[in-house]
């Protein structure tokens, strides 16, 4: 059984866990009938219908996961890039919403601030989804439960073999070691929801959550599953799951010889996690792009790395999102 999803998407703390569980078996649902069974054996819940994919910045996985996730359900998705359309140039958010809003049936935007989805979901009458702010990015974090769910939770008998059980997250530890950026909040937001711990090791001056972000966490009622350090080694201790991101996010350009010299000592190496005592079974996930810098190819291409699959899990869960 479906439950309806709300009419935006703007981050996964306004989604119970409940509803993000849905995402997710709909999600596993999709993955496994497409791989398994045929493409074409899909609903074609979008038929003759089209996404508007709002890009103000470069995209590599939410893009190629959005069109094919909207071309497998019938839909059409139509790339309207920052240099194609009016908007931010000529025309303002709101006035882009509306028109826009008024020919497609549903609008995936990447943008700068996150004021600007905001304003883009007050203005639509066709349901936003976020591709990323500077806040948060909820695509990104619904592959990373995707991809944990697919390493923890045990294959159940068929005939619902897709299905596996999100509840065999709760009590993983997750230690994320870098900058406290939109993946981090959308984590935070997230995860100690489905009873995981996180921890968040940054260097002073990067290691503050931002208001808004911990407004949800203390909603939801769950500071007592975050810990805030400097230490590398006190966030990896009996970790299970090591993740980080570029220490640049995009739009810090400008930043990159001061946070180069600030994150010093953060990338994360087999050494690094062995020593601070992570479980030994230790997994690695990192939402990509990525750079060398914060973690090194010995992680990054080993065994314990879940990048790849967690990659192509993007597809998968942007599909239910569009569903
Ligand atoms: N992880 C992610 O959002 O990648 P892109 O910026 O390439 O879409
Ligand atoms: N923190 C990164 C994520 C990219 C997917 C950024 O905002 O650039």
């Amino acid at each position: 059984e479906r439950t309806t999803p709300p009419p935006h998407l703007l981050t996964l703390a306004d989604l119970s866990p409940g509803q993000i569980t849905t995402l997710l078996q709909n999600a596993m649902a999709m993955k496994h009938v497409f791989k398994t069974i045929h493409p074409k054996a899909l609903i074609g819940s979008l038929d003759r219908r089209t996404i508007a994919l709002l890009f103000s910045k470069r995209s590599t996985r939410t893009r190629v996961a959005s069109e094919t996730s909207v071309e497998a359900l019938g839909g059409h998705p139509m790339f309207l890039g920052k240099d194609d359309i009016q908007l931010g140039v000529n025309e303002t958010l709101e006035d882009t919403a509306r028109v826009v809003g008024s020919m497609v049936d549903g609008i995936m935007a990447r943008v700068g601030g996150h004021h600007e989805i905001e304003t883009l979901a007050k203005h639509s009458p066709v349901p936003i989804v976020n591709a990323l702010s500077d806040l948060y990015h909820p695509t990104q974090i619904l592959a990373d439960l995707l991809t944990l769910i697919e390493t923890y939770a045990p294959v159940p008998p068929p005939p619902s073999q897709q299905e596996r059980d999100p509840n065999s997250l709760n009590g993983k530890k997750v230690a994320w070691i870098g900058d406290t950026n939109n993946i981090t909040n959308e984590l935070l937001v997230t995860l100690p929801r489905f009873g995981m711990e996180f921890r968040l090791a940054a260097p002073e001056g990067y290691n503050k959550v931002d208001p808004r972000v911990w407004a949800r966490v203390t909603e939801a009622g769950t500071e007592n599953l975050v810990k805030l350090t400097t230490k590398p080694a006190e966030a990896l201790t009996d970790a299970d799951i090591v993740v980080t991101d570029t220490w640049i996010s995009m739009g810090q350009e400008q930043e990159k010889a001061e946070r180069l010299q600030a994150f010093k000592g953060y990338q994360i190496t087999n050494k690094m996690v062995t020593d601070a005592g992570a479980n030994a079974d230790w997994k690695f996930l990192h939402c990509l792009p990525r750079k060398q810098e914060e973690v090194d190819d010995e992680v990054f291409y080993g065994p314990r790395s879940l990048v790849f699959p967690e990659a192509e899990n993007r597809k998968w869960t942007i599909m239910a999102c569009f569903e």
